[in-house]
């Protein structure tokens, strides 16, 4: 089976902060997940780089809106990279590959009638690059919703989409398949938006500046930054090698951007007669020590915060916090120092480094490092029990929901060392059969959970492996979630502590 994950393109104007790295490791471990059961995979990540802010922060920094974009793409390439994403491709919308088919799709929309030349006047938000509809506008006092500040009147020729064609289609959409847009609430809201009446929106610009990709067969307008972004899941994908990717199986995003994926950009696939994406997923957001993160309140988690925490805690207790405590679901989440001090502690060393430590040492002080032989099912059915509802969680990209189960399996397999109190075992040689069955037990759930941690910590399942002696390689899903599969006599490495504790 083929998987296509991506994330948004991120504006080129701004640093890599916790909001993107997160959209973009949740990629990630869906992308991981998907490997590691034998899909094709494609997970594409990158930069949305035509705003007209990029012209502007060039001018003040005295270079070209290019010279300026790739600086701050290399920013995103570099941060990505060091925090192991594995991406298959990152894509610039300054990028001539990207161009050539951004303006091949608007060619297309204009045969059709989609796309037409026409008037627009409206309220603009300047930040957002942006126009808000009149009663939003009205809503918010004329004042940005995302920055406060007010909204420009703007009257100008323009390219617009006929989205009004498509309310019926969408909202049909939207009924036949309920998971198109996820999680329930945000399809609602959708759907609750659409009902109202769709306007045809306009999807270009002028304003002198070159920085932008021409509208075909026009020498003054460009395409407006979020029409030209949003081709991006396609025309990376639309080559002869990779046009088996598409469709996008799932479009992860926040909700900040859900009407231009959920509405606008499937009306405009369907103008263009392309299959349509299997899945929006629209996450909540972060907030920080319990408010909006901002730079004036010294709570924003910028990319220098979190090098700190990938130095203090390690790049997995990072995945691993973003990945269970993440706005995954309708609510937002709090970043917040304590909590992942906690957090680290309680679940990373107690938990799961523990079980592997304690697991470890007691096969080199009792067995001489080495495997012993099983001789009872111990913890099997939990575990087959765990497999299954984590194989259909991270199927669901519930994640949270996943390491739930993977978690309460690692709790139960502390909770099967004291039940079974291998140390008592241990002195009485007529229970020497006993020990074993227990010690291969605990070697084969570490196992199992070396496997099943590798999409969200990669380097944590690597060196429990290499602690437990089975080596870095993985087998595919299937085949390493078979209880048993430990061999006995496996000779285990050298144990040293997973997770120190933190104070
Ligand atoms: N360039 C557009 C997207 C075009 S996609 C065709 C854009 N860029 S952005 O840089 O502003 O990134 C927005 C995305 O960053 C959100 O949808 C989300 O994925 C991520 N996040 C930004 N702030 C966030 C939080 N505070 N919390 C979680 N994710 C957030 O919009």
């Amino acid at each position: 089976m083929k998987f296509y994950v991506t994330t948004p393109i991120y504006y080129v104007n701004d640093r890599p902060h916790i909001g993107h790295v997160y959209t973009t490791t949740i990629a990630d471990i869906a992308a991981r997940f998907h490997r590691l059961c034998g899909d094709d995979v494609f997970f594409l990540t990158g930069t949305d780089e035509h705003a007209a802010k990029v012209v502007d922060s060039a001018a003040e920094h005295g270079v070209t809106p290019q010279q300026w974009a790739d600086e701050n793409a290399k920013a995103f390439q570099d941060t990505f990279a060091k925090l192991g994403i594995s991406n298959d491709d990152f894509i610039r919308t300054s990028q001539e590959r990207h161009k050539v088919k951004a303006q091949q799709y608007v060619g297309e929309l204009l045969k059709t009638g989609d796309v037409y030349l026409g008037d627009y006047e409206g309220w603009y938000d300047a930040g957002q690059e942006e126009y808000l509809p009149e009663n939003k506008a009205k809503e918010y006092e004329f004042k940005s919703p995302f920055n406060g500040k007010p909204l420009v009147r703007k009257k100008e020729k323009n390219y617009f989409f006929r989205l009004s064609r498509y309310g019926d289609s969408l909202l049909k959409l939207l009924e036949e398949r309920p998971e198109f847009v996820h999680p329930d609430v945000r399809r609602n809201e959708v759907r609750n938006r659409i009902r109202e009446g769709l306007n045809d929106v306009p999807i270009s610009r002028t304003g002198g500046s070159d920085w932008g990709i021409r509208i075909p067969g026009d020498s003054e307008h460009t395409i407006y930054v979020w029409i030209d972004a949003l081709f991006n899941y396609l025309s990376t994908v639309d080559t002869d090698e990779r046009r088996k990717f598409w469709p996008a199986d799932v479009h992860l995003i926040a909700k900040d951007i859900l009407w231009f994926h959920a509405v606008i950009w499937p009306a405009m696939l369907i103008a263009l007669k392309r299959e349509l994406p299997r899945q929006v997923y629209a996450h909540s957001f972060w907030i920080s020590e319990g408010q909006k993160m901002s730079k004036s309140l010294g709570n924003f988690i910028d990319i220098e915060k979190i090098d700190q925490y990938v130095s203090n805690f390690g790049l997995d207790a990072l995945r691993y916090f973003l990945a269970r405590y993440g706005p995954l679901g309708i609510n937002d989440s709090d970043f917040a120092e304590a909590r992942f001090n906690d957090v680290y502690n309680a679940e990373l060393a107690d938990k799961l480094g523990n079980l592997v430590n304690r697991t470890l040492t007691m096969i080199q002080r009792y067995r001489n490092g080495v495997a012993p032989q099983a001789s009872d099912e111990g913890l099997r059915t939990d575990a087959e029990t765990m497999v299954a509802a984590y194989r259909e969680r991270m199927n669901r990209l519930d994640f949270v929901g996943a390491l739930d189960a993977l978690w309460g399996f690692v709790v139960r397999s502390n909770q099967y060392v004291e039940e079974s109190a291998p140390w008592k075992l241990a002195k009485d040689p007529a229970k020497a059969r006993q020990l074993d069955g227990v010690l291969y037990n605990l070697a084969e759930s570490v196992r199992l959970i070396s496997v099943l941690v590798t999409p969200f910590m990669p380097t944590t399942s690597g060196a429990i492996r290499t602690q437990l002696g089975v080596g870095d390689k993985r087998g595919l899903f299937a085949e390493e979630t078979n209880w048993g599969r430990l061999a006995a006599g496996t000779k285990i490495g050298q144990v040293a502590p997973l997770f120190p504790k933190r104070t």
